[in-house]
């Protein structure tokens, strides 16, 4: 990520969570195939560039991007059916942002619905920057994590012949 003035003007908004113990565990898990850091950090700011390009609350978007996915633990152990991780995680995420940063009721309500249309969808725009972003990321992310399974599997059989 290049670091210009208008970035600058980013981190500092977030700087107190990318600095938190806690947050940065959030690098230890896998995530569509990169870390759920990486992940959080891409949906964050995005949501911050587009909220300021539409004149909304970019703070909000920020922090509320960064924190989405704020839970610790594996995806594949911590719940048992897809379902079930869809509809929990955004509650947890948001009690955790709530319990290490004293999150807004909006940044609340955006995290708990950033799952939508698994979850209620939410009542700001900021709240659907933030999970139209994370389905962007999500994607991207996994088209490069399918791309690298794909040329790897190439690659494999060139091998062979
Ligand atoms: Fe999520
Ligand atoms: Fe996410």
């Amino acid at each position: 990520m290049i670091v210009n003035k208008e970035d600058a003007l980013y981190f500092s908004v977030v700087d107190y969570i990318i600095k938190d113990k806690t947050f940065r565990k959030t690098a230890n898990f896998q995530h569509h195939g990169t870390t759920r850091l990486r992940h959080s950090m891409r949906v964050s700011y995005l949501s911050y560039k587009i909220a300021k390009k539409l004149g909304l609350n970019q703070k909000v978007a920020a922090i509320s991007g960064l924190l989405h996915d704020f839970y610790l633990q594996d995806e594949s152990k911590g719940f048992s059916n897809f379902m079930k991780f869809q509809k929990l995680h955004p509650k947890i995420a948001a009690a955790n942002a709530i319990k290490h940063f004293k999150v807004s009721d909006k940044e609340k309500e955006i995290i708990e619905t950033h799952m939508w249309p698994f979850t209620k969808p939410s009542k700001s725009l900021e709240g659907w920057i933030v999970s139209l972003t994370d389905k962007t990321v999500g994607a991207y992310e996994y088209s490069i994590k399918f791309r690298k399974a794909l040329s790897y599997r190439l690659k494999k059989k060139q091998s062979q012949i």
